[in-house]
């Protein structure tokens, strides 16, 4: 099935778009915030890093194989509050896994809820996603907030499935089904 080119998604307070060249600075600064990455797979987040991965979205689109990061602007002012991902599974694309980052300032709004909820619409809604699940680890009380606000289900706990920063961790999964995205009220 052809994959629809991605220009923009448009919610109350934000928009999801593309990453550009301009959202460089914004990007490698709150993913170099501590505790903006604490919870995520990255350390260090440098310039080149940040570069590559502008670069490396410009020829894709969501809905095909692998990772799409989508760029969160504020819809006022089209600066770079954060940004959020898709990834569809490269044996079944009716599968995928979202992941989801906000700067430290523009935390604590209901934005992350916002953002999440644009993407399921669209992953949902425009791509036809069958099933979707995040994995967030167990001590990142915003992130559970904002899958179980949206309607997400804590499918799994893992126990010390990751070694992660220097000791195990838990992980919580939540997954939520196309079906049940069309049925949850909104
Ligand atoms: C996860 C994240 C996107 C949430 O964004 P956000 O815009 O702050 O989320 P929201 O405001 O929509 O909701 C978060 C809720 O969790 C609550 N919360 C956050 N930390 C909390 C804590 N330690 N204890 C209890 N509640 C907490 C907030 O108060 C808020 O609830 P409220 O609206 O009733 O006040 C943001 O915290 C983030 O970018 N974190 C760093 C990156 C990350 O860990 N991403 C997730 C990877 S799976």
């Amino acid at each position: 099935m052809a994959v629809p080119e991605f220009q923009r998604v448009v919610a109350r307070r934000l928009v999801l778009r593309r990453l550009r060249a301009e959202d460089l600075g914004a990007l490698v600064a709150y993913r170099n915030d501590p505790e903006v990455a604490r919870y995520q797979s990255w350390t260090d987040y440098d310039a080149s890093r940040g570069r590559q991965l502008i670069e490396d979205m410009r020829g894709r689109q969501p809905g095909e194989p692998g990772w799409f990061q989508f760029a969160i602007a504020s819809r006022d002012t089209d600066v770079l509050m954060g940004d959020c991902a898709l990834r569809v599974d490269a044996d079944d694309p009716r599968l995928g896994e979202i992941g989801f980052t906000l700067s430290r300032e523009h935390q604590g709004q209901g934005l992350g809820t916002e953002a999440v909820r644009t993407l399921l619409e669209y992953v949902f809604g425009t791509l036809s996603l069958h099933r979707v699940f995040a994995v967030t680890d167990a001590k990142n009380i915003a992130a559970a907030t904002v899958l179980e606000r949206v309607g997400m289900r804590r499918e799994g706990h893992f126990i010390e499935n990751i070694f992660f920063k220097g000791a195990w961790g838990d992980e919580f999964q939540y997954a939520l089904l196309g079906r049940e995205w069309a049925s949850t009220p909104r």
